[in-house]
């Protein structure tokens, strides 16, 4: 199989992430949870990654480093701890249903309102909406770093520093470029930053978390075991443990652990590098076709994304045709980002998104493009 969903998870996993995982299933106690040495070793590994996620992201305490299982427990912890009636937000077309549901059910709830930076044809956000939709209540600024659908990014050192001229947060869901994209939550002025394991990372599913600025207080979502202050009828209010009730995945952050120090061996701009030649190759294998629609902006920053329809051809029949007689993987249809969609007119047909990783090939890529051009031309 030609694995191109790399947007979805990324399948192939460097081995010293497996190993990790092996190794800690073999080994670990439950973090936090004990003085014997596997449950000691297992908080190590747990507080070890902190510090490495807290260096990777430009967060300047590891403890605000909150581990979750992916970027939607993420999203939902910060947005449902972050808000009081009253509460105005803005967020953008461009935004996955991780960060447009729990809005829509707070809207819903009556406790915040709710404006939309639109996104034009191409799928680019209107920058000055971020600016001309602040009103007296506007608590936060929620978007993505990059769409899941186009691939295209948002300047977040723009929008940051107009969320921090306004004094209002800036909470970003980095899913899509965690790992991929270099961060940095000091330079773009990020208050939360919420990120899953699976994707960029490379690492186990089932690991993520938020990055938080000192002194931004976000309630708990759910509440329970913490290891420590086991008399009081509260969570602890300290900051990771305030967020992480119950057992944390340590085998999986051991994965991610392993992930993160692979990343740092490699570098994230020779990833990235390397990605964008692909991106790019099938870029321009494809856009030259006859009855090709290629979606998003190519003249701007993006991640390693390329979404395309074939005539007015159903996403799905494409998507399965292209697995089923070039084994060649792809993801049609919504990809649970309804707005995006809307803007680009594609939600009846959907789109087909190929999606690159560090372990694809131009090889790989030089297929893909011929099974395109072959399904174009029939
Ligand atoms: C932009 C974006 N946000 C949020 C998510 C949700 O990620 P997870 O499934 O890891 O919670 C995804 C996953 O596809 C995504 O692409």
């Amino acid at each position: 199989m030609i694995y191109l969903d790399n947007a979805a998870t990324t399948l192939q996993k460097p081995q010293c992430v497996i190993d990790a995982v092996v190794r800690a299933m073999n080994s670990m106690g439950n973090a936090s949870r004990g003085a014997h040495s596997s449950s000691l070793s297992a908080s190590r590994v747990v507080y070890d990654t902190r510090c490495k996620i807290a260096k990777l992201f430009g967060c300047s305490r590891a403890d605000h480093v909150v581990f979750t299982c992916n970027s939607t427990e993420a999203l939902n912890i910060a947005l449902g701890g972050l808000f009081v009636s009253g509460d105005h937000v803005i967020t953008t077309d461009l935004e996955h249903n991780s960060v447009l549901r729990p809005l829509y059910r707070l809207e819903k709830e009556g406790i915040i309102s709710l404006n939309f930076v639109p996104a034009d044809v191409k799928g680019r956000p209107d920058y000055s909406a971020f600016e001309t939709l602040i009103r007296r209540n506007t608590k936060a600024i929620v978007c993505t770093h990059a769409s899941n659908l186009t691939g295209n990014m948002i300047d977040l050192e723009r929008v940051g520093r107009i969320a921090r001229d306004h004094g209002i947060l800036l909470v970003v869901d980095a899913s899509q470029t965690a790992g991929a994209v270099p961060i940095d939550m000091e330079r773009m002025n990020i208050d939360v930053l919420c990120f899953t394991g699976h994707k960029g990372l490379m690492a186990p599913q089932g690991t993520g978390g938020l990055c938080i600025r000192e002194g931004v207080e976000i309630r708990p979502f759910k509440v329970g075991g913490s290891g420590v202050h086991s008399y009081d009828k509260e969570q602890p209010s300290a900051y990771p443990t305030r967020l992480e009730a119950g057992t944390l995945n340590s085998h999986g952050i051991a994965g991610l652990s392993a992930a993160l120090d692979y990343l740092n061996e490699v570098g994230i701009e020779t990833i990235r590098s390397k990605e964008t030649m692909l991106m790019q190759r099938f870029y321009e294998g494809v856009s030259r076709l006859d009855g090709i629609t290629v979606y998003g902006d190519f003249d701007f920053e993006r991640t390693a994304v390329v979404t395309l329809n074939i005539g007015d051809e159903d996403s799905a029949i494409i998507s399965d045709v292209l697995y089923e007689d070039y084994g060649i993987a792809t993801r049609p249809g919504a990809h649970c980002a309804p707005r995006m969609h809307e803007a680009l007119g594609t939600t009846e047909q959907g789109a087909v998104r190929f999606s690159f990783s560090w372990f694809n090939t131009e090889e790989e890529v030089d297929e893909a493009i011929r099974a395109v051009a072959e399904l174009a031309e029939s």
